[in-house]
């Protein structure tokens, strides 16, 4: 079995950029209501003819870049997203010719907010076993174009953007400590109408628009994202006070705090993006974590625990030494 590093990212985020105080404009909100409820102030939002694909090819060339390595290194890609170009095919597919990658397999895989943590484990198990060498791990979403931007309770919530992750099968000796070194996922298909997308291709034939129970989700979310957790840290062996950096999925400031309360987690050891980028679905983890590195708090060798929660529902963490 090989180790799997965390060999580089990149991010990707579009241009413009919609503050609270815009949308207030647009539906009965307030910029205090949405950052005293979320922590949300703004959003980026794709530009028309600006699609998942091309924020997610920017977002993988930037990883790519980081890790010093180039397209013909890549044997596997991996998308994680809830908003696919296409319904096919995959938009991995459509990344991969994008960015000039021209060997290996390339699918999407979908578990909403929760995508990027599925994937990560899914590349996890790919690179481990030797099948493949390296790969992209992608979370790239455009939520603006299935919001409904005449309901308050959901379009004040959402942004666009990408984050990738070049993950790299080492041997133990090339690794030393660093690697994925646990992951914990969970569904439960019970709570689908608490947060979904109300249509599809075999539903209405059409994209359809997110509908969510906000308040439903939040009182699932502290205690079902915490035992995750604990179950990782339990599957490392290792004890909280040895995370470095917690960077978790930026869906709202409160469930972040609620997490952090009930785990008694160092405050200044938590990433959140949430002001500047809202929530990003599969994007959100690759995001705070590339502004962590970029803004110099996460540095190699550094602990870094990453949680999600979505649709599903769908949540999980993941541990890795970077
Ligand atoms: N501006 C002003 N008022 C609003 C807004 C808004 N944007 N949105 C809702 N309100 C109003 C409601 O109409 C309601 O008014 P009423 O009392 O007169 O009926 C009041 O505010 C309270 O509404 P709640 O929904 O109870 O507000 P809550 O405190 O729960 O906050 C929120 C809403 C922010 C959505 C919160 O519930 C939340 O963050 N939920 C979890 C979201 C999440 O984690 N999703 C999972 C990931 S997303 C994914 O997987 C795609």
């Amino acid at each position: 079995m090989y180790r799997v590093v965390v060999a580089g990212s990149g991010i990707a985020l579009p241009e413009r950029v919609v503050t609270n105080t815009e949308l207030s404009q647009k539906v009965d909100t307030s910029d205090d209501w949405i950052t005293e409820r979320t922590g949300i102030r703004q959003r980026h939002v794709a530009a028309e003819g600006e699609y998942t694909s091309d924020l997610a090819a920017r977002a993988g060339t930037a990883a790519l870049e980081d890790a010093g390595l180039t397209p013909d290194d890549i044997d596997l890609i991996i998308v994680a997203t809830a908003t696919p170009d296409l319904t096919f095919p995959a938009t991995a597919a459509i990344v991969q010719q994008k960015m000039g990658v021209r060997q290996g397999a390339a699918f999407d895989l979908q578990a909403v907010c929760t995508g990027f943590v599925y994937a990560l484990s899914t590349a996890e198990k790919f690179l481990a076993c030797g099948q493949h060498r390296n790969a992209l791990v992608i979370g790239a979403e455009t939520f603006s174009r299935i919001l409904d931007w005449e309901d308050r309770r959901t379009c004040v919530l959402f942004g666009d953007g990408a984050g990738a992750f070049v993950l790299q099968a080492q041997t133990a000796e090339e690794a030393g400590d660093r690697g994925v070194l646990a992951s914990h996922l969970r569904c439960d298909g019970r709570m689908v109408d608490l947060l979904y997308v109300d249509g599809g291709p075999s539903t209405t034939g059409t994209a359809g628009h997110l509908r969510m129970e906000g308040n439903k989700v939040f009182r699932e979310a502290v205690g079902r994202i915490s035992a995750a957790m604990v179950e990782t840290m339990k599957e490392a062996n290792l004890p909280f006070s040895d995370v470095d950096w917690f960077v978790p999925h930026q869906a709202n400031q409160r469930i972040i705090g609620g997490v952090v309360k009930k785990l008694d987690l160092n405050i200044d050891k938590v990433v959140s993006t949430i002001a500047h980028h809202g929530n990003t679905s599969a994007a959100s983890i690759p995001l705070a974590f590339h502004a962590a590195r970029q803004d110099g708090r996460i540095k190699k060798d550094d602990l870094v625990l990453i949680e999600g929660m979505g649709g599903g529902l769908t949540w999980g963490a993941a541990l890795f030494r970077f």
